[in-house]
């Protein structure tokens, strides 16, 4: 982490809590915040509990975001949901191209910087998830894959005047218990940092870069104290307000140095 951002800690909850439980969770993180004051700490329910969590979140200054968008405001879109209804519902951030999408939806990378746009017209921030696979890993590819993900969306971000995200999720470390290990992280945060800089500096310093992947914890301190990470985008240890908890303090610990 780096003094000059505050730590963000989204918890992503998928397709889980989106009825009543969502409520009861996001009451128990929005009890638990008080205790994190150098962390922002954000939760994405599903789109049928936004409204109710958000509502839960609000005075106790727990963000809401949505897991996704369709880029359009309005229109015959069957299913899909928009960024002023998103508003609407209380959300200040939106996760985009999360790997899930990618992998099952056919979110391309053209799309994802289209929803992205679309966040930023509807004055929501975006969380832009990149992340290579398991078998572009083991052929060395792994910078090569993140920098084309990332330069579908640097002039996008680039232009945003409020503020944005980049999770780093490798897609082998999702959901599968084998986290990145700190140094492997770092490698592919300090990249995104650089990439962002030959874009603009300013873009560089003000992007909050996210690790995602199997978060926890107990390896919590290890990656949240990489110089480039800049918080967590955690689903698994998000359900529990708990264990959700152990992660936002130990970036609390680590931004009070
Ligand atoms: P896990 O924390 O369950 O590995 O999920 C990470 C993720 O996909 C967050 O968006």
């Amino acid at each position: 982490m780096n003094p000059s951002r505050r730590p963000l800690i989204c918890g992503n909850w998928k397709m889980n809590h989106g009825g009543p439980s969502g409520v009861e969770l996001a009451m128990a993180v929005a009890r638990l915040a008080k205790a994190y004051p150098r962390v922002d700490l954000a939760v994405a329910p599903p789109f049928t509990a936004l409204a109710a969590c958000a509502h839960e979140c609000e005075a106790a200054n727990v963000a809401v975001a949505a897991q996704d968008l369709h880029p359009g405001a309005s229109g015959a879109f069957t299913g899909e949901v928009s960024g002023p209804m998103l508003r609407d519902a209380g959300c200040t951030w939106v996760i985009v191209g999360h790997s899930e999408r990618r992998q099952r939806f056919g979110d391309t990378d053209a799309w994802v910087a289209e929803k992205a746009a679309a966040a930023l017209s509807h004055g929501l921030s975006p969380i832009v998830c990149v992340g290579e696979k398991l078998a572009e890993r083991e052929a060395g590819t792994t910078l090569t894959v993140v920098k084309v993900q990332v330069d579908a969306v640097v002039d996008v971000l680039a232009g945003a005047t409020q503020p944005v995200a980049i999770a780093y999720e490798p897609v082998w470390a999702i959901g599968t218990g084998k986290n990145a290990t700190p140094a492997d992280a770092e490698e592919v945060h300090a990249a995104i940092r650089g990439w962002l800089h030959d874009r603009s500096p300013g873009l560089a310093a003000r992007t909050r870069i996210l690790y995602g992947g199997s978060l926890k914890g107990d390896n919590a301190p290890g990656l949240l104290g990489c110089a480039n990470v800049d918080g967590g985008l955690i689903g698994g240890a998000s359900l529990d307000a708990v264990a959700f908890g152990a992660i936002a303090q130990a970036a609390q610990a680590i931004a009070a140095g």
